[in-house]
């Protein structure tokens, strides 16, 4: 008897938290013979050291389609990935659409196909900060709402999808595919001499990320950040990898003065990996990041109000510390003071998240 054709599906990546869900993801899915998987980039990052470089370092093959959006306003920039997706859909006609995190393309990309009678699985659903000014939570809300299949990473995302009425057979309790490529990469990160190149000690530095727009968007907000981070660094240097988005705001309302700290350009995922492994402490106001360093034991200062990943505090190293300059330096002298919070590694998060999303796909797929 003849093979059976494969199935066709279509994994989505845009922006880059994406592209180290998605890596994982295509490896386990390229693997089975039961689909063939194109993916789509829709160009929402697009700069070298955003985009290409994590191609490269997650050894993730080009995208088969480039939709090429870039930056924009929300509507403008979620409209052109509706615009641009839509005739790939049409033309490749997938069985079902991959979509991963909470980014606008997850959500342009979940409503085209759904429209389309297409199904979407979303790698990361259920996350929920709460807090309907951040732009990530209304793509949560609403890819979840659509979406056939509610790939989770935590119990708690799974009681927020129950509570807003998603039926249980939607909802899979898979474990955390980010965490599957940081398992996968971690040892080769660790003999990057990135530690070398930057004249940094083991232990003796902290790591900053900082982009969210209600931090680096307020002009007194992000003066205020720096003043304090700059205090912290004539004690222990402070390393940071610049985001773009920062990077204009600090043109535009700080009259493009750069903090006195270690600043670079944002660096590939195994340099970043490389320096989160050997931090005293991490600053950051990113998501993942707050699930990175649970998994490595290194204690997370999160520069939010609220966090979507409550994981990462009950059981892990993360701290929630908000935007005020007294209560951020008080956990800093905590963490220099004590070491800082020990966690334990979270349900699941064990490397073999993307196999166990690729097991039900073929289940319900085949
Ligand atoms: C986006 C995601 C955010 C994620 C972050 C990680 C949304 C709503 N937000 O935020 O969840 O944590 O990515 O980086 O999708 N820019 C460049 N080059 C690039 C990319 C961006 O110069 O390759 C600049 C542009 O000026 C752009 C700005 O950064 O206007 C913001 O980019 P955008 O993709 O809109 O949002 P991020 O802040 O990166």
């Amino acid at each position: 008897m003849a093979e059976a054709d494969p199935i066709q599906l279509l994994a989505v990546a845009g922006a880059r938290p994406n592209f180290m869900k998605i890596a994982p993801l295509l490896r386990e899915l390229r693997a089975s013979e039961r689909f063939r998987t194109r993916l789509v980039h829709t160009g929402q990052h697009y700069d070298a050291s955003m985009s290409q470089s994590f191609f490269d370092d997650l050894g993730i093959s080009a995208p088969d389609v480039n939709l090429e959006v870039k930056s924009g306003g929300h509507a403008e920039q979620t409209a052109e990935v509706l615009r641009r997706i839509e005739p790939v859909l049409i033309e490749t006609r997938p069985r079902a659409v991959i979509v991963v995190g909470d980014v606008n393309s997850t959500l342009a990309a979940t409503l085209a196909a759904v429209k389309l009678g297409i199904p979407v699985a979303h790698v990361e659903a259920g996350l929920r900060s709460f807090d309907r000014s951040m732009p990530e939570e209304i793509n949560r809300l609403l890819t979840d709402a659509i979406a056939e299949w509610l790939f989770t990473t935590e119990r708690a995302a799974e009681e927020n999808l129950r509570r807003e009425g998603i039926p249980p057979e939607r909802i899979h309790f898979v474990g955390n595919v980010m965490i599957d490529t940081l398992l996968a990469h971690l040892e080769r990160a660790k003999r990057l001499p990135t530690l070398e190149r930057l004249g940094l000690q083991p232990d003796r530095f902290a790591l900053l990320t900082l982009h969210r727009p209600s931090n680096v968007d307020d002009r007194a907000r992000l003066a205020s950040l720096f003043e304090l981070l700059e205090e912290i660094h004539r004690e222990l240097p402070v390393v940071f990898p610049v985001h773009p988005r920062t990077m204009a705001s600090i043109a535009r309302l700080l009259d493009g003065r750069m903090p006195a700290l270690l600043t670079s350009e944002p660096l590939g995922y195994l340099e970043f990996l490389r320096l989160m492994v050997d931090a005293k402490l991490v600053l950051t106001d990113s998501g993942g990041i707050q699930e990175e360093t649970t998994v490595l034991g290194v204690p997370c200062l999160t520069l939010r109000d609220s966090t979507e990943r409550p994981v990462t505090i009950s059981q892990g190293t993360n701290t929630l510390v908000g935007s005020d300059p007294a209560t951020i330096r008080s956990e800093v002298r905590k963490v220099l003071a004590t070491g800082g919070k020990r966690g334990r590694v979270p349900e699941l998060w064990d490397g073999h998240a993307a196999a166990r999303i690729v097991a039900v796909l073929e289940r319900d797929l085949s």
